[in-house]
């Protein structure tokens, strides 16, 4: 299968209030590139197989500021990283090759302190940006749990991981799958909590910042009828 075909558009809408409002081509990619620190690392991450342009497909994104953040997940071999972003600020290029953020290491493939997939990100009021960690490689029945669900939540100023949370083994089961996550913020910061909708396994996950824990939610109305 042959994944080169332009795969994400990314609109926005033009600032005219006299004519209806048209969307503008911002960036669009043929294969995804990644911001190597220079060409030979790059070119050795191509000769070994860790980056396989073709197979990178971009699935989630979040705004902050000038950052366009862009998920990848790892669903096929060669994907470098799943955390990434784009200066929205000064990007005269069409197709900008996608940073890691916040860096690297804590993108590596096997490190499970740092992210292996992530669908959708979310960043908040409170300028965190709250990353769910599926932990998995693969898709379908090539899934493969290498690393447990979690969350990751950064401090979006100095782009420090403020907090790393992994979910019980209890708020999962083998089917879950959550595409996406919502943030709820009460009347501080600190009140916060984040619903996750296993949409496979037919739940909900609720974390709660304040007790930093997580529970699971099931009820007969998640069960789909058919
Ligand atoms: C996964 O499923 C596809 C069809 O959906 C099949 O072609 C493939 O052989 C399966 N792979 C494994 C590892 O079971
Ligand atoms: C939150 O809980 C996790 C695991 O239960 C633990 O590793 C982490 O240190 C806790 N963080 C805080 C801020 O209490």
């Amino acid at each position: 299968m042959n994944l080169k075909i332009v795969f994400l558009v990314l609109f926005i809408a033009a600032a005219s209030a006299k004519s209806a409002s048209k969307l503008v081509e911002k960036f669009a990619w043929n294969v995804l590139d990644y911001a190597y620190p220079d060409q030979a690392t790059k070119q050795h991450a191509l000769n070994t197989g860790e980056f396989i342009p073709q197979n990178g497909i971009p699935v989630g994104i979040e705004v902050w500021r000038d950052k366009l953040f862009v998920t990848v997940p790892r669903w096929r071999k060669g994907i470098p990283s799943t955390l990434n972003y784009v200066n929205l600020r000064n990007n005269y290029n069409k197709s900008p090759a996608l940073i890691p953020y916040p860096d690297w290491r804590t993108n590596k493939e096997g490190n499970c302190e740092g992210v292996t997939t992530t669908y959708r990100i979310k960043a908040d009021a409170c300028d965190r940006l709250w990353v769910l960690d599926s932990g998995t490689l693969g898709i379908e029945n090539t899934t493969q749990q290498l690393c447990p669900y979690g969350i990751l939540v950064y401090d979006l100023h100095t782009d420090r991981l403020i907090r790393r949370y992994n979910f019980k083994p209890e708020d999962t089961n083998p089917q879950t799958f959550i595409a996406n996550i919502a943030v709820d913020i009460g009347k501080t910061c600190d009140d916060t909590f984040v619903y996750a909708s296993d949409e496979l396994g037919h739940g909900l996950l609720v974390y709660s910042w304040a007790e930093n824990t997580s529970w699971r939610v099931e009820h007969g109305f998640f069960l789909q009828t058919l």
